[in-house]
């Protein structure tokens, strides 16, 4: 059977976003996960939130391979096939998929270009269920918080790699949750300066 890719980072903040999502989620319900990658955290929420179903997605093909095997080495049945799903798709899934609860969606931002922020906005807003939740993880600049000396040099060194990459402010992804027709209901700092916020239909 193919060995699951790892990724320490993805070890090391399962858990305390696990008990972000224990405080935010109801005991049931039916979460999308976008940008699964190595599909870490789909797994130990899966594990630890038995009541959920989970449904795995990527861009990038390979790592649905990675993440299915994960799924069959940890026996998780409340966790779906892994789907190719690429954000800037205007069709995310087919059109009878039920809308689900949560959204989640961990370190895409500042590895994709901007144009992948006005996408997920969009589309969670398609594809949440009235009171259900986007939830994005990762590493945010704001205005009123002095960035970490940590942040600075990731954000210069993604810019390096890739130009359009790069820390997003929170407060440009909030306009464009906004406009998406979602808004900022929660936010909570998480270690190693990531932020994890809760995102929910405006009306
Ligand atoms: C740094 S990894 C994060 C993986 C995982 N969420 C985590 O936190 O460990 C970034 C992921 O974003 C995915 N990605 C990049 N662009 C994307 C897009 N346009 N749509 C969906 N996923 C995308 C990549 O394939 C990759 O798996």
């Amino acid at each position: 059977m193919l060995q699951p890719a790892f990724s320490p980072a993805a070890d090391r903040n399962k858990q305390v976003i696990l008990e972000v999502l224990q405080q935010v989620l109801p005991a049931c319900g039916t979460a999308l996960e976008i940008a699964s990658g190595t599909g870490q955290h789909l797994a130990w929420f899966a594990r630890h939130l038995p009541q959920w179903r989970w449904q795995a997605t990527d861009a990038h093909a390979p790592a649905l391979n990675s993440i299915d095997a994960r799924i069959m080495q940890e026996r998780l049945s409340n966790a779906r096939t892994p789907l190719l799903l690429d954000v800037l798709s205007p069709v995310w899934l087919p059109a009878d998929t039920p809308a689900f609860d949560a959204i989640y969606c961990a370190n895409m931002l500042h590895i994709a270009p901007w144009a992948t922020c006005v996408a997920l906005m969009r589309g969670a807003a398609r594809h949440l269920a009235p009171g259900g939740l986007l939830l994005t993880y990762g590493p945010y600049l704001e205005d009123a918080v002095p960035p970490s000396p940590g942040n600075l040099e990731f954000d210069r060194d993604l810019r390096a790699r890739n130009p359009a990459w790069g820390l997003r402010r929170r407060e440009d992804v909030e306009q464009e949750a906004t406009r998406a027709g979602l808004r900022l209901v929660q936010r909570f700092a998480l270690p190693a300066n990531n932020l994890l916020l809760a995102w929910a239909l405006s009306s």
